[in-house]
């Protein structure tokens, strides 16, 4: 997407850029159902991880640049080769259809009229085949199973309907535990919500447990059995993602599932700038958690991102507006991240590099 100086995406549709976005969590406890609200929210454990993950891109500061023609600023990327009009994307996640009706779908539709990419999860309630007829450029999110061949009529279906790449999510070889006070919301939720395009629905077939023996020989495996690129997602150490892409793959994601798996991990911010230099230049490297604004988003790119990844929010938005809540989402953050990269002195993604940044700063307590 190209944005000339004067026009601003996102500031013609209401409340003042930001403000919404901001607000979108407390928006979402009051349309949800508390459980869902808490499930969308919580991290494992104790939560550190996740309520570590958004000061931690906010230690970061900007030394930006002047004397620079902003007058056009482009922020079209690059997605596995294919052209997306905006590094900001929609990462997997469960439950949609708790967030409204038609879950999936709405998310769907609105990420392809922002011309963005969605991850679609393969625990998703709506199917494959209807998340595509929106137009959406999407890729399937898969976990392995312990018997191989048990994930294979998932991944065949995923293929047959469009998905454009797999990604193969490596942090969960169990789910972590979380606390509830409360009912959990797996008591209160509709089980049709959840795996709709496996075979089985909710019943468990021998050998479709998670497994809990993944390595990188499953990397070139998901490649040659669905002829897709495959993304690992969950890497937080330089070494594992030197071997992934060792291993095949196209591009790793660093991700600590929104503090959603091992708590007390490493914020992905803190780690993303020594994952870059760990791969070679051919493989795409993203980010996901506690990106909370499209600033957040800067300090990724400009930390070697080529693309940026959203789970709560969009979750949030869905709940509080349906897809029309994702798009003003999504246009706020192009928004956003258009006026950043203006003040910063930077008109494309490829000059949003990391001498805009000074080195983390400590962190302060707000005034
Ligand atoms: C409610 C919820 C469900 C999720 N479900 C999945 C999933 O099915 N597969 C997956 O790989 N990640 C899943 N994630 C993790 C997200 O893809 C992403 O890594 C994380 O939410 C990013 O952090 P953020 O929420 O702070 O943006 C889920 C996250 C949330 C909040």
């Amino acid at each position: 997407m190209t944005s000339s100086a004067g026009q601003s995406p996102g500031q013609s549709i209401g409340q003042s850029t930001g403000q919404w976005v901001a607000s979108l969590e407390d928006l979402a406890r009051e349309a949800l159902p508390e459980a869902v609200h808490r499930y969308f929210r919580q991290g494992s454990r104790d939560g550190l991880a996740a309520a570590e993950a958004t000061a931690a891109w906010d230690t970061f500061r900007v030394l930006p640049r002047i004397l620079r023609d902003v007058t056009e600023v482009d922020i079209a990327a690059s997605a596995l080769g294919t052209p997306v009009q905006t590094p900001i994307a929609v990462a997997p996640t469960t439950l949609q259809q708790a967030a409204r009706p038609e879950g999936e779908v709405a998310m769907a539709r609105a990420v392809a009229d922002s011309g963005s990419l969605l991850v679609v999860s393969s625990n998703a309630g709506s199917s494959f085949t209807a998340i595509a007829a929106t137009g959406v450029r999407w890729w399937l999110q898969a976990y392995l199973t312990a018997d191989r061949s048990a994930i294979l009529p998932l991944l065949e279906r995923a293929s047959e309907a469009g998905a454009s790449a797999v990604v193969l999510t490596a942090d969960t070889p169990v789910v972590a535990t979380k606390y509830d006070v409360g009912p959990s919301v797996w008591e209160t939720v509709d089980p049709s919500w959840l795996r709709g395009n496996h075979h089985d629905g909710r019943a468990s077939v021998p050998g479709s447990e998670k497994a809990t023996d993944l390595g990188p020989d499953d990397i070139g495996w998901l490649a040659a059995v669905t002829g897709l690129p495959v993304v690992v997602k969950g890497v937080l150490r330089a070494d594992d993602a030197r071997m992934c892409v060792d291993a095949g793959a196209a591009a790793v994601w660093v991700s600590n599932h929104g503090g959603r798996q091992l708590d007390r991990t490493t914020s992905t911010a803190h780690v993303l700038e020594s994952i870059r230099a760990a791969v070679s230049a051919a493989a795409q490297v993203y980010v996901d958690g506690g990106v909370r604004h499209a600033r957040h988003g800067f300090t990724a790119l400009a930390l070697g991102a080529d693309l940026v990844f959203l789970g709560r929010l969009p979750l949030y938005a869905l709940a509080v507006d349906g897809d029309l809540g994702v798009r003003r989402l999504l246009a706020e953050m192009d928004a956003d991240l258009v006026e950043t990269m203006r003040l910063a002195g930077c008109h494309d993604l490829a000059s949003v590099t990391r001498d805009l940044l000074a080195e983390p700063a400590e962190p302060r307590e707000p005034h």
